[in-house]
């Protein structure tokens, strides 16, 4: 046999920023795959939303509303998981957030909001659960959702770069120190999906036919279409993938003109 396992049976996987977007799709088809998910973001309704999906297809989903920008919530959220669980197989940094100010305007509060949840949170989240995995000798997989923005230089403002930049980079640092532990770190760098953090700006038509133009699949992506790069690096396929950062993004981040 040659192919090995893209299932995820008996896995138990946290997945933060579960509420909505593509936390959502990633929890949901990580549970098609066959794990349980811990769902992990500040409101505690969307969660109870997304876990209804994932209780429907016969799988765990723990409601653990958490502040990921706060050390002492990341403890105490970690805590119950563990106690429910005993261990962690896969962590999905995927909370995230956006102010699009332009450089010579943004603030010193928006500098610090979007660096703690976007990097802090990722890193916060990662040394944590790296313990987890490293003490209960759990060969884990570590995926950080950053950015084509991490990587090529858009309009998305300078500090939510910066972020992107940084977790591809933390990625590769933590996947050299981690493979004693047989933990592997990766990241996927998404273009546009449509979420609740997309959606006003891929309604505006002349923003849409930018976008398109340097898209050589001419699309925005559809959510589904994180759910299998994510399956693949979190399950065995991917076990001699760690430090890598998949950008899924219609070919966006290659193109010239
Ligand atoms: N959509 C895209 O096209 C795109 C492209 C590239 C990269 N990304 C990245 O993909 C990730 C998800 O984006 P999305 O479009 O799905 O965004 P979204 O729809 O706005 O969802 C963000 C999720 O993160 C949670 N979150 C935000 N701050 C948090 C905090 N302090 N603690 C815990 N949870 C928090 C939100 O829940 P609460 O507010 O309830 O806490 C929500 O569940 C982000 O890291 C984003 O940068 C998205």
């Amino acid at each position: 046999m040659y192919l090995p396992s893209f299932r995820l049976d008996g896995q138990k996987v946290i997945v933060t920023g579960a509420g909505r977007g593509i936390g959502r799709a990633l929890a949901i088809g990580l549970a098609e795959a066959g794990a349980d998910i811990a769902l992990l973001s500040r409101t505690k309704e969307d969660l109870e939303e997304t876990a209804k999906y994932i209780k429907d297809l016969g799988r765990e989903a723990l409601i653990v509303p958490t502040d990921v920008t706060k050390r002492e919530d990341i403890k105490e959220s970690l805590n119950h998981i563990v106690g429910k669980w005993g261990k962690v197989n896969v962590l999905i940094n995927n909370a995230g957030m956006n102010i699009r100010s332009k450089a010579l305007d943004v603030t010193d509060e928006e500098w610090q909001k979007i660096m703690d949840t976007n990097l802090k949170s990722t890193f916060m989240m990662s040394q944590e659960v790296g313990k987890i995995m490293k003490e209960t000798n759990t060969d884990g997989k570590i995926i950080s959702i950053s950015s084509v923005a991490g990587t090529v230089a858009l309009r998305t403002g300078v500090v939510y770069a910066a972020t992107k930049a940084a977790m591809i980079q933390m990625t590769k640092v933590l996947a050299m120190e981690w493979g004693q532990y047989n933990i592997c770190v990766n990241s996927i760098g998404p273009w546009y999906f449509k979420t609740p953090l997309t959606e006003k700006l891929l309604a505006d038509p002349e923003y849409l036919h930018e976008i398109l133009s340097v898209t050589p699949l001419n699309r925005v992506g559809e959510l589904q279409e994180l759910v299998g790069p994510t399956v693949f690096l979190a399950s065995e396929a991917g076990n001699y993938v760690t430090g890598q950062t998949i950008f899924v993004d219609g070919g966006m981040s290659i193109k010239g003109f």
